[in-house]
Order: C-alpha cells, then sequence, then structure tokens
C-alpha cells in the first residue's frame, strides 16, 4: 500500500494514496486500474482533455522532428504561434516561457521597462488581494496571500494589494510610483470569484487616466476556459499586456506574455531562459490554439457550462450551498461551513476528481470537451458525495 508520503519526494503536499498511470478524455486511471471522472484535469490545464489525439500526434511529429534548437535561433512553431496569439488578441507581440509565474514575472519586468522609459520613477503594481499569480518570490509578493507574506521573508517589494472587485480601491491605490494594475478577470485559485461585469471597463478606465498599463493574468481564465478564447474578451476591454499558461499548452508546459505595441519594450540581454519559445511546446499550443479557435470548441464550453451551472444551482439548492458562481467551464460551489476537503476526499472514494481551493469551497474546470454524459455522471456522484458528508454532519446540528 502507497504511503500518502513517500520518503524521496520533498514533502510539499498530501497526496493520495494511489499512483495516476493513464488518462484518456473526462478519464483518469490509478495503478489499480481504477477509474476516476475528472473535474481538475491538472488544475485547468488539461484544456483538450487527457491524452487527446491531436497533441499526441502533434508530440510525436514535432519530437521527430526538432526538440530544441536554442532560443538563440529562430524556430518554425514558435514564430507561427507568436502570430497567431497576436492576431487572435490584438495584441502586437509574445515571449514564450514554460510556466504562468514566469509568464507573470515577465509581463511584471516588461511595465517596470515600460515605467523606465516611459513613466520616471514608477516601478510599483497594484494586485489584488486573494490573487493568486505563481510562486515564484516576486509572484508571491504579487498574489495576495497573507500566509504567503510569512513563509520565505523577506519578498520583494514593488506590489500594493487592494480589495478584489473594487475598480475605486485601485483607482485610489494609484500614483506616481504606480507602473501597472495586474489581475485576474476571475480570480481562480481564490475560489472562482467573478467581479461585476464593469470591473475590468472600469480598470481599463483608470489605467487610461492615470497613465499606466493594464496587465491581464489569463494564467487559468485563458484559452477557453470560460467560453471565450481569453475571458477580457466577453468585455470588449484589450489589456497591454495578457498572459498565458496551462490551457496554452493543455499538459505540456508553456506560457506566455503577449503586449501591446508600446508595451513592447524588451531589448536583447533583458530576458530569457533556456527553454523559451522550444518548438515541442509551441508545436503544441499551436494545435491547441486550432482547435480551441473552431466555433463549435467554444459553443461547447459555453452549452456545458449552462449545463454545468444548472446542475450545480440544483445541488447547491438540495444541499444548502451558501454560492454557485463561474462562467464558462470555471465553476465554484461555496458553502457556509468548512465541508469541501471532506467532499473531495468522499468524491475521490466514489471516483470523482474535484478540488477544494478553500475550506469551505469546491472548484470544477472540466475538460473543455466535457460532453453532457459526464456531466450527468458528475451529478450522480457529486450528489452522492455531498450526501455522505453532509448526512454525516446533520445529526451534530439536529441533535
Ligand atoms: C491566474 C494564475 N496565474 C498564475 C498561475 C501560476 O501558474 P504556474 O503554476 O504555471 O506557475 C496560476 C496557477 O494556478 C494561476 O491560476
Amino acid at each position: 500500500m502507497l504511503d500518502e508520503r513517500n520518503p524521496f519526494l520533498m514533502n510539499i503536499c498530501q497526496r493520495p494514496p494511489v499512483v495516476m498511470t493513464r488518462g484518456a478524455g473526462s478519464y483518469l486511471w490509478d495503478h489499480n486500474g481504477r477509474r476516476y471522472l475528472d473535474f481538475v484535469q491538472g488544475w485547468a490545464v488539461n484544456a483538450l482533455g487527457h491524452a487527446p489525439e491531436e497533441l499526441v500526434r502533434a508530440v510525436t511529429a514535432q519530437s521527430a522532428l526538432l526538440l530544441t534548437p536554442s532560443p538563440a535561433f529562430h524556430n518554425a512553431p514558435q514564430l507561427e504561434l507568436a502570430q497567431r496569439l497576436v492576431a487572435a488578441s490584438g495584441l502586437a507581440t509574445a515571449h514564450f516561457a514554460c510556466t504562468g509565474a514566469e509568464a507573470n514575472e515577465a509581463a511584471v519586468k516588461l511595465a517596470r521597462k515600460w515605467a523606465r522609459l516611459n513613466r520616471p520613477g514608477a516601478f510599483e503594481v497594484v494586485t489584488t488581494w486573494n490573487a493568486f499569480h505563481g510562486r515564484t518570490f516576486a509572484m508571491m509578493a504579487a498574489s495576495g496571500k497573507p500566509a504567503w507574506d510569512a513563509l520565505f521573508p523577506p519578498l520583494p517589494a514593488g506590489f500594493r494589494r487592494v480589495p478584489y472587485g473594487d475598480a475605486e480601491a485601485v483607482a485610489a491605490a494609484v500614483d506616481a510610483q504606480t507602473a501597472a494594475i495586474m489581475v485576474e478577470p476571475v480570480q481562480g485559485e481564490g475560489g472562482v470569484v467573478v467581479p461585476a461585469a464593469d470591473y475590468l471597463q472600469r480598470l481599463r478606465r483608470v489605467a487610461d487616466a492615470a497613465g499606466v498599463l493594464l496587465i491581464l493574468d489569463e494564467v487559468q481564465t485563458g484559452m477557453g476556459r470560460t467560453g471565450a478564447l481569453f475571458a477580457h474578451q466577453h468585455h470588449g476591454v484589450l489589456p497591454d499586456i495578457l498572459t498565458l499558461g496551462k490551457g496554452l499548452g493543455a499538459g505540456v508546459p508553456i506560457s506566455a506574455v503577449l503586449a501591446s505595441r508600446q508595451a513592447s519594450v524588451f531589448a536583447p540581454g533583458d530576458q530569457g531562459g533556456t527553454y523559451n519559445g522550444n518548438p515541442l511546446a509551441t508545436a503544441v499550443a499551436l494545435e491547441v490554439l486550432r482547435v480551441i479557435e473552431r466555433p463549435e470548441f467554444l459553443r461547447n464550453v459555453s452549452e456545458r457550462g449552462q449545463e454545468l451551472e444548472g446542475i450545480l444551482r440544483a445541488l447547491g439548492a438540495r444541499f444548502g450551498a451558501r454560492e454557485v458562481r463561474g462562467r464558462g467551464l470555471l465553476y465554484a460551489m461555496e458553502f457556509a461551513e468548512d465541508v469541501a476537503e471532506g467532499v473531495r476526499d468522499a468524491a475521490l472514494e466514489l471516483g470523482l476528481l474535484l478540488n477544494a481551493p478553500r475550506p469551505n469551497t469546491l472548484r470544477l474546470m472540466p475538460s473543455l470537451r466535457v460532453t453532457s454524459e459526464e456531466l450527468a455522471e458528475l451529478r450522480a456522484l457529486l450528489s452522492r458525495a455531498l450526501e455522505r458528508v453532509l448526512r454525516q454532519r446533520a445529526p451534530r446540528g439536529a441533535a
């Protein structure tokens, strides 16, 4: 029997005592051959589900051709991916990295350099409490998780946090030292916090009025997750800098920072990284983009998203959830009590994978190709998991 801890792995998280060995579409299998319906999908990474045949083909073909020539040479998939992402986003240039945190670091470097050239004395980035921008030192400082401030002090300076969803708080925090405002269109790790519909438009106006940059972190919300290629496209707002990750490689590590012409200020020597723009990852991302840009693909996200919302609202009403919220295929169910981890564990026993980003909040982020049949299976399994946990709790309250 596997232990939750392995003596050879650093102890950074508690994992269930199984080894995941294989995936296909919305399903994962463990070393015992047990099948799970996967509504975690690598933390909103596997936009096309597990082992999609397009990506198997892309990885196989590209790895037989060229894995990496060095980032100091051009390669064909990188050139085409940059061109297609620029066209899709309305921005001007792209730079590729491997993780969301790295893309966000690059975005902040761009903003600081832009400020050095255009807004002398400015360097600070206004971010939001409860945000998640990654785990490098600077991104820990950018993310508004109070517990992180004490983990590995000191964190880099240069970030000012304000409450999420409050455009006036952002406006009040912007001053002569501000280079940029950086937010997620929906806070993902924070528990799928959806701001008011005009939040991004208001932030755009604040940025324009103050003459600072607007950075949108779409590492989680980008690449179709909310039913549009990029979540900000629901609001008709164009950022100056956009970061992507997770779904961009749909399981293969790649991230991107895209910038407007005026924010494209990197010069040789400013930024780098051994694997940036490597042909294996960029060939995969190109294939992902081709699939996601098909109109029927995003239609499925919106339609299945509505079904998912309906299921969660019905279950939420039955089991006394405090709130169901989300967009596209990124949803959360919040309870008044801290039951989420219990429900997640009960679901695992039943063969359903869920995530609990907060003690009272479940998060669901299925493959963007999830089907109505799989959603019906989710409904049945989640209902049983909720029943197990909430019924166990009921006698205590009812006694
Ligand atoms: C919005 C957002 N930004 C950045 C990150 C960090 O990405 P990575 O873990 O690839 O560094 C995440 C990861 O969950 C995220 O959700």
